[in-house]
């Protein structure tokens, strides 16, 4: 039986260049919360996708001799390459080039100007085109656009507008009666902030530039970003369509995962548009941290970013998803660095769970020709061991459903790190040298082949790869009903169970030799 639907979705990226590891952290981030909602009983779906159009897209082409369509197409097959690398398992994959997005986007466009949501006026002010944001003189911040600090330049155009203004009390009564609407709550905060602080109809058309959606009562208009963006969201369930099965089993969406950049679009704009239209809004939007290098935020426009493809080749993708999903506190900023990547994969993935696991094997080979004994009588320390072990994926499953996963990561990890404990106080070589305790030493081995099937359950979301290669040497391969949610309580690893020991899960990396 599941246990309800679960949508998630992260931002479209821009293809104006290749993603960086910024981008694949909200990525990776999303596909960990899908698997593990999958894995706890969800019928889940996930959505990523491309956001093409606007100056900055119809710049690059034009720098480099293409059309605008063939050189996102290049772009685009690149992100689509970097998921795969990283086993990120969308359910779909929007591009905002596709006749299915554009119809959505143009209808709706059409509804809101039937409505008198949109209307036409003339308009001037200071804009900035990397940013494509007309922006009023008290928001200058020293003459330069706030976002961005380049310069601004006046413009005039005849725009059509979106009356935001009309849906702020609304949107504000709907934050205030929805707390956990904005997460963390210290964006919810700002957002608040934001609308107080007055909120003026929205431009939701350009002139300036061809490559987009055109407005379809008058199409010398383009539709500006935002609306043509933040429907990727239904547009990819079939809203509006012939066969919106999609849309009608999984919106609202559970989560809008996004860094803090982005979450004003999401949390004011968005809403109110849905509010327009008609359209149930979202549960949950949900800004994380940046990722930031030398304590500056990475990004393709200051050159400093770095490749998740070159990391992945160099160390394997279940450890750079272990790192990015632990290393990035809930809702604040982490730095980058690939010392403490490679601190974090000798410590935590070679030393804990590395080693306890090629221990634990090889002691079973050693001891018991490599059949796993059943458990008999358990004394003081099997306690407190196989008590942790089944409180922790209570506690995971809680912090998963706050957005946690670095919280939850450490979780496991405290099991990881009791079930080294326990090696050293019952110190399984010294049974192993009294014939009269083997009993004792099988009932060791059995009670840490049980914790490290635990903790390859949980952390399955974070590291994809993993597991299969724990099973096959836990001797547990092809044997789901041993791997499931479900399986998590103690004892169900059947005695006779043969393990079989292979390559270690996580070499160590010298750091050193690295750097030669
Ligand atoms: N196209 C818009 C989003 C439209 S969604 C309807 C956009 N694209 S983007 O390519 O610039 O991607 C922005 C997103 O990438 C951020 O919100 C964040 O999720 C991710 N990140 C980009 N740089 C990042 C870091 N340095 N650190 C963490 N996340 C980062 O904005």
């Amino acid at each position: 039986m599941k246990k309800g639907t679960f949508y998630i979705t992260t931002p479209i990226y821009y293809p104006s260049d290749n993603l960086h590891i910024g981008h694949a952290y909200t990525t990776v981030a999303a596909d960990a919360m899908t698997r593990f909602k999958k894995l706890t009983g969800y019928d889940t779906w996930f959505l990523t996708g491309s956001d093409e159009h606007g100056q900055k897209i119809e710049r690059a082409a034009k720098s480099r001799g293409e059309t605008p369509q063939d050189y996102v197409d290049k772009i685009v097959a690149g992100f689509k390459h970097l998921w795969d690398r990283l086993e990120v398992g969308y359910d779909d994959f929007i591009r905002t080039t596709e006749q299915r997005h554009k119809k959505v986007v143009s209808d709706i466009f059409q509804q809101l100007f039937d409505q008198d949501d949109i209307y036409k006026a003339s308009y001037e002010g200071w804009y900035c085109t990397p940013c494509e944001t007309f922006w009023t003189d008290a928001r200058l911040v020293e003459g330069n656009c706030p976002d961005c600090g380049r310069p601004v330049e006046m413009l005039k155009e005849e725009n059509y507008f979106f009356r935001m203004s009309k849906y702020a009390g609304r949107m504000l009564k709907y934050i205030e009666e929805h707390p956990g609407f904005i997460q963390p709550a210290s964006r919810r905060n700002e957002m608040v902030s934001f609308i107080n602080s007055g909120l003026e109809d929205l431009c939701v058309s350009r002139t300036t530039f061809d490559w987009g959606i055109p407005v379809p009562f008058d199409p010398k208009n383009v539709i500006y970003v935002w609306i043509d963006a933040l429907t990727n969201y239904i547009s990819a369930l079939g809203y509006g369509s012939e066969d919106d099965s999609l849309f009608k089993k999984f919106w609202p969406a559970d989560v809008h995962l996004m860094g803090k950049d982005i979450v004003r679009f999401h949390s004011i704009i968005w809403p109110m548009l849905l509010m327009a239209v008609g359209i149930e809004l979202p549960k949950k939007v949900v800004g994380h941290g940046w990722l930031l290098l030398d304590s500056g935020k990475m990004s393709k426009s200051k050159g400093n970013v770095v490749d998740p493809l070159v990391l992945v080749d160099k160390y394997g993708v279940d450890a750079i998803r272990y790192y990015l999903l632990r290393e990035l506190p809930f809702g604040s900023d982490g730095n980058y660095s690939e010392e403490s990547l490679v601190e974090r994969i000798n410590k935590d993935l070679a030393n804990d769970l590395g080693n306890l696991f090629s221990r634990s094997i090889a002691m079973v080979e050693k001891y018991f020709q490599g059949s796993i004994k059943t458990s008999s009588n358990l004394e003081g320390p099997d306690h407190e061991l196989i008590d942790l072990a089944e409180q922790t994926p209570a506690v995971v499953e809680e912090l998963m459903d706050k957005m946690e996963l670095s919280n939850a990561l450490a979780a496991i990890w405290r099991l990881v790190g009791r079930a080294n404990k326990y090696v050293d106080e019952t110190a399984p070589w010294g049974l192993a040298k009294d014939p009269a305790r083997q009993d004792r030493l099988s009932t060791v081995l059995y009670n840490l082949a049980e914790s490290l099937r635990f903790i390859t359950i949980m952390i399955s979301p974070f590291m994809p790869v993993l597991p299969g290669r724990v099973w096959a040497q836990l001797g547990i391969e092809g044997r789901p009903e041993l791997t499931t949610w479900e399986s998590l309580t103690w004892g169900k690893l059947p005695a006779g169970t043969v393990v079989k020991k292979g390559q270690a899960l996580f070499p160590r990396i010298d750091l050193k030799s690295l750097e030669k």
